[in-house]
């Protein structure tokens, strides 16, 4: 009788420890400093970008900042988009649409698959999934800002939009790689 207790009891804290574990990653916290720590880029940008989530920072799990991050990773592929259409309208010069038109199809698919992973990771789930997608994005981000083929100048305005998208999706790595980490 007391041996059978005594394993249930057992059982019944490792069922405790097994619901700890499971639930610690979407209640985790990170430091945002300690997020921007990994930032390789601009940190003073990664510091003012989180802290300008709507509801603060303060107390702020990581599920919900990487939340936050995706839905600006799609804020900014939508606008970019919107900036390749007025740029192709303007644009004679074959090099140049040669790179907007690729962007364009470049981030469009990345939106889709954006939109299409948020519901699954405002859950707490494909983790794995968002870090390589936010990853495909800062790859897209850093083709779009003139680092392939074909260079752009610094004052081109897609150049500009992509290093603010690359940064963001980095950020979106980072916090999905600490996701990860159980
Ligand atoms: C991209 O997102 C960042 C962070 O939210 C924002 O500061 C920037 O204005 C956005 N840019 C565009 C073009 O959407
Ligand atoms: C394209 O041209 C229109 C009309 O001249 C102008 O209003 C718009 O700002 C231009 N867009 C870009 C991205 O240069």
């Amino acid at each position: 009788m007391a041996r059978s207790s005594s394993s249930f009891y057992c059982s019944l804290s490792l069922l405790f420890f097994l619901s700890l574990a499971l639930s610690s990653d979407s209640t985790k916290t990170v430091k945002v400093e300690d997020i921007c720590k990994q930032f390789q880029e601009d940190k003073t940008f990664c510091i003012s970008f989180l802290n300008s989530k709507p509801g603060g920072v303060a107390g702020a799990d990581l599920l919900s900042l990487g939340v936050y991050t995706m839905s600006a990773t799609s804020t900014n592929l939508t606008n970019a988009l919107g900036l390749i259409d007025s740029l192709l309208k303007n644009t004679t010069d074959h090099n140049l649409r040669e790179i907007y038109l690729e962007c364009q199809e470049q981030y469009e698919d990345l939106k889709d698959d954006v939109d299409s992973s948020k519901a699954c990771f405002e859950h707490g789930r494909c983790y794995i999934d968002v870090n390589r997608l936010a990853g495909d994005v800062a790859d897209a981000a850093d083709d779009c800002s003139g680092h392939g083929d074909i260079p752009l100048p610094d004052t081109n305005p897609l150049k500009q939009e992509s290093i603010v998208l690359g940064y963001v999706s980095e950020i979106l790595i980072i916090i999905t790689d600490f996701l990860m980490q159980k």
